[in-house]
């Protein structure tokens, strides 16, 4: 079994810091299309353990990923809620009738996840036994969530979740302590399930103000992860910068970074002990291989020998060139750090 990342997310000793990528599986691999033909739609694939599990190992095979994440998404549970959930390609995940006032919320109910949202729970049973590197499970973090769930789809802007959010505070509330309880119990179930680490997507969090974050999202984050235990919990968010200061009260273990951070002041701010997790920019892996190389091995030294865990700071692109894949992987496994320190 390949224990880097075990080791990165412990701040033991590693030669280089184990490697894998937000949305390993997906699109940029023509495999990932025939598979999710087969399923009919996505939500289907995310539903089919068998098809979900090929999903989670199809991007084992090309490269040499140092850990997996189970193929899901984080809509599965709102949709499990009782929300209408579709992915329409070209405009990504929409729910027909988004939650906008205190009476929607009737709507939704706190689905239980061995009966209604048990197939990231078998797809995880199903691939512990043939993995060879550790499985990340994930979820939603409750405010990420509820901006999907108020918002209907994605957005740039996020009005009616900021407006919802400012308007109503207590159904705004009442939605995130759902979501909360959902997911620390879903991530629990991944752990018991077999997953060897957690990661808590708070992808939209950053597009609010640090007192609004500190304020809304964090309490309901920390609240879901307070539920997890026995596994690393890493806290992902993008744009983190501006709450690096305040990190450390979601109470996780570790912190996915985007490749806007700089890690070097993250390292400062969070302390040198916390792990790290991140953050090469997704749209690197289209650059020439020593540009590629170069940007990893910038990321490695500001990182530093300990607490590292190599990811893009988002997720692969649908248009990925491979070559910008295999780059990285080369650049991080001519890595030694015990030949730096000699
Ligand atoms: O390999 C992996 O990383 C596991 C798979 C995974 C998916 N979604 C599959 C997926 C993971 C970890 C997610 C998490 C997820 N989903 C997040 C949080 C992490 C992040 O990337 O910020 C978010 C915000 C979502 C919501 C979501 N799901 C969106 C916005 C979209 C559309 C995106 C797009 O580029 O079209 C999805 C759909 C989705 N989730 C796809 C995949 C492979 C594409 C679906 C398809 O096949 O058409």
């Amino acid at each position: 079994m390949n224990d880097l990342l075990l080791r990165a997310l412990n701040n033991e000793p590693v030669e280089r810091p184990p490697a894998w990528f937000f949305r390993q599986a997906g699109r940029y691999l023509p495999e990932y299309h025939v598979t999710r033909a087969e399923a009919g739609s996505f939500l289907n694939l995310c539903r089919n353990p068998e098809l979900a599990a090929e999903v989670t190992l199809q991007p084992l095979r090309r490269f040499p990923f140092d850990a997996s994440i189970v193929f899901n998404d984080i809509l599965v549970p709102p949709a499990a809620m009782g929300l209408d959930l579709d992915f329409i390609p070209g405009r990504g995940p929409v729910f027909a009738d988004p939650v906008r006032h205190a009476a929607d919320l009737k709507r939704l109910h706190v689905p239980s996840i061995e009966r209604e949202m048990p197939h990231a729970l078998d797809t995880i049973r199903l691939l512990v036994e043939q993995l060879d590197v550790p499985l990340f499970g994930f979820a939603g973090a409750p405010f990420t969530l509820a901006a999907y769930m108020v918002e209907g789809s994605g957005s740039r802007h996020f009005e009616h979740a900021k407006a919802l959010m400012w308007r109503d505070p207590k159904t705004f509330q009442r939605l995130l302590d759902m979501n909360a309880e959902i997911v620390g119990d879903y991530l629990q179930a991944q752990a018991e399930a077999g997953a060897a680490a957690v990661c808590l997507f708070d992808t939209w969090a950053g597009e609010l103000s640090l007192e609004d974050w500190r304020r809304v999202a964090l309490p309901a984050a920390r609240k879901a992860l307070s539920k997890v235990s026995g596994v690393p919990r890493i806290y992902f968010t993008k744009n983190a910068s501006p709450f690096l200061h305040h990190l450390h009260e979601v109470g996780a273990d570790a912190f996915g970074l985007d490749w806007r951070v700089d890690l070097k002041r993250a390292r400062q701010v969070l302390g040198a002990d916390v792990p790290i997790m991140g953050n090469l920019d997704p749209i690197a892996l289209f650059a020439p291989r020593e540009t590629i190389h170069a940007k990893v091995r910038a990321i490695l030294e500001d990182a530093g020998p300990t607490g590292h865990v190599f990811n893009l700071g988002h997720g692969v692109i649908p248009t990925t060139p491979h070559e910008g894949v295999d780059a990285t992987l080369e650049a991080l496994h001519a890595w030694s750090w015990s030949a730096r320190a000699s």
